[in-house]
């Protein structure tokens, strides 16, 4: 249907109703000692008005030449219209009947996509390590492209790297290396720029399934296999929901631990931080979540990044019912009932009046990941659930079904989103559409009041040990014996605020948490330990923020080290030492903090 109707992308200088680009042949080196990218890349262009320019997106790229056509007549271009946070235009001449336009180019240390690993940033500790990271809009960093997720192409890449090194992309991968360092790359479905994505390492692969397998360092192979045998598992329930999987391949790269992200949905392989290997299985959830892109976001992608609950909410959605597929029912409530806590949480640290806790979200002039927050993922969930309690699960999930066929491979956003699932689902039905407040669930903020409550027996559970522990109870009577990850941190969360020294004594003697090769567990003890000045945690916690680069553990610990008697100046000094250790994408939120 939107074939028809442009959406502006505010974030993009691209003019897609004029020229799209249909086709991208990479053609790349990684320079391993320069921490460049050098090549060119051929885009094959549809002009459709016969535009006499291509507007492409470009940031801290030096552009070096750009020729027209198969023979490769050198061309005129212009760097417009500087934006801190977008980049520029890059407006290139073209003729009516251009088909190809080829750009030699090179990163620079300002392409923030891109991070460079020293050996010792990685788990062998002897070779150096690159991934990109294009979501949002970083893809403009590392290739120039039409950066809009409205926006499809194909793509190949023929990618050189030192001979040591593996590469993989979100396309067609090696399963080994090769003698003289080249890769070629092809995806033939056509994606959006945020899911191009390149890894080089010292990466090895362990088939899984018939269909899915892990890539990882050579000592993280094992572990990370373990993690993840119920991948092939997790694709089947997955395409018994909402249909088949259309990508072939489902794959995991387990990366360095300073990726910036738990998990993000690159096809057929996904990038995935390597804290979610507990050793136990309890945290695949997330794996499900990057499975759930695969219809959701990657096949039906918003249009724009003020429509990203979208992709997100859905995702989320998706990915609980796949966990309770293979987990059961109880499961599926411990995971909503902690998305719920961590909701009101956002809810009342944005203030409930702010228009970032709208779903459609309010973007223009920002850079998007400003105002991305947990709203899109879990008041997106919220409503999604509502409207399976509303119309119940079998039509619900046989529109889903439905949704995600009819529009596959392409973007959708919200206004169509609303006036499809009015006639689809609902059939118009004015009552049923009142009844569930769409319009304010959508575009006003806070919370409705017919969120659905969930409640969770098995935290109840847990409830009930932390009153008898603190009613005198000791900790090593806590009847634990089965609790998985989520529990501990429902535990967590219903601790007491302040704890003497003496119960955080026999809670860490009891359970061993500074000790917890579990990032989830460390971060939310770290956070207790800060608050109640459990002073023997802190060179615990100091390793972990050195080490670790994932924002959604270091904002909250950072946080809690400012407001703590430890103080800002302690902050700051850890802050200053493990900086180089992260992602552009965790020093800009940080570096905001600290200022
Ligand atoms: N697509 C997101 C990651 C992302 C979001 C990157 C916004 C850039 C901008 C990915 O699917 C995601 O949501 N990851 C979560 C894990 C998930 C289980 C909630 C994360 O990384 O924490
Ligand atoms: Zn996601």
């Amino acid at each position: 249907m939107q074939k028809n109707i442009p959406i502006l992308d505010p974030h993009t200088f691209a003019k897609p109703e004029e020229v799209i680009i249909t086709h991208s042949e990479l053609d790349i080196q990684v320079d391993f000692a320069q921490h460049i990218i050098i090549g060119k890349v051929v885009h094959t262009i549809s002009n459709k008005m016969g535009s006499d320019k291509l507007i492409l997106d470009c940031k801290d790229i030096i552009i070096e030449k750009v020729t027209l056509g198969g023979n490769e007549k050198e061309t005129t271009f212009a760097l417009t219209n500087p934006i801190p946070f977008k980049g520029s235009a890059l407006e290139i001449n073209i003729n009516k009947d251009t088909n190809t336009v080829t750009i030699y180019y090179q990163t620079t240390p300002q392409s923030f996509a891109l991070q460079w690993l020293k050996p010792i940033q990685t788990a062998g500790g002897k070779l150096p390590f690159l991934f990109t990271q294009s979501e949002a809009i970083l893809a403009r960093t590392w290739v120039p492209c039409q950066d809009s997720p409205g926006i499809r192409f194909t793509y190949h890449a023929k990618v050189k790297v030192p001979t040591h090194l593996m590469a993989v992309m979100s396309a067609t991968n090696p399963t080994q290396k090769t003698s003289d360092g080249i890769y070629h790359f092809s995806m033939k479905q056509p994606i959006p720029s945020y899911l191009l994505a390149l890894a080089v390492g010292d990466l090895v692969y362990r088939p899984l399934g018939k269909r899915t397998g892990v890539y990882a360092e050579p000592s993280e192979i094992d572990k990370a296999a373990y993690e993840f045998v119920d991948m092939e598992k997790m694709v089947i329930a997955a395409e018994g929901l909402y249909g088949v999987y259309r990508w072939e391949q489902f794959d995991v790269i387990v990366l360095p631990p300073s990726f910036p992200f738990g998990g993000m949905e690159n096809p057929r392989l996904t990038f995935a931080t390597p804290t979610i290997l507990s050793s136990d299985r309890s945290l695949v959830s997330l794996i499900a979540h990057e499975l759930a892109h695969s219809w959701s976001g990657n096949l039906v992608t918003n249009a724009t990044w003020n429509d990203f609950w979208l992709n997100e909410g859905f995702t989320v959605y998706f990915e609980r019912r796949i966990m309770e597929k293979l987990e059961g029912k109880s499961y599926n409530d411990m995971l909503t009932v902690l998305g719920y806590q961590d909701m009101m949480q956002t809810m009342v640290q944005l203030g409930q009046e702010n228009e970032d806790t709208h779903l459609k979200l309010k973007l223009d002039q920002r850079d998007p990941d400003d105002g991305m927050t947990l709203i899109a993922y879990e008041k997106g969930f919220f409503l999604l659930l509502l409207i399976e309690k509303t119309v119940g699960r079998a039509a619900w999930d046989a529109f889903l079904k439905t949704y995600f066929n009819r529009f596959a491979f392409t973007s959708m956003n919200t206004e169509h989103f609303v006036n499809y699932i009015k006639s689809e689902l609902f059939k118009n039905n004015q009552d049923l559409i009142n009844k569930i407040h769409l319009q304010q669930w959508i575009y006003e903020a806070g919370l409705p009041t017919n969120c659905p409550k969930v409640i969770s027996e098995r935290f109840e559970a847990v409830e009930t040990n932390i009153r008898d522990w603190e009613k005198g109870k000791p900790a090593k009577d806590i009847d634990c014996k089965n609790w998985t990850t989520h529990e501990w941190l429902h535990f967590f969360r219903k601790l007491p605020q302040q704890i003497s020294p003496e119960q955080m004594q026999e809670l860490d003697h009891t359970f061993h948490f500074t000790q917890s090769g579990n990032a989830e567990i460390l971060c939310a003890w770290f956070k207790i330990a800060i608050n109640n000045k459990y002073n023997k945690a802190f060179p615990a916690i100091e390793a972990f923020l050195m080490k670790v680069g994932r924002r959604k553990f270091l904002v909250p610990l950072y946080k809690a080290l400012v407001n703590s008697e430890a103080g800002i100046n302690y902050a700051k000094d850890i802050y200053s030492k493990a900086r180089q250790n992260y992602h552009y994408v965790s020093t800009n939120t940080l570096d905001e903090m600290f200022k």
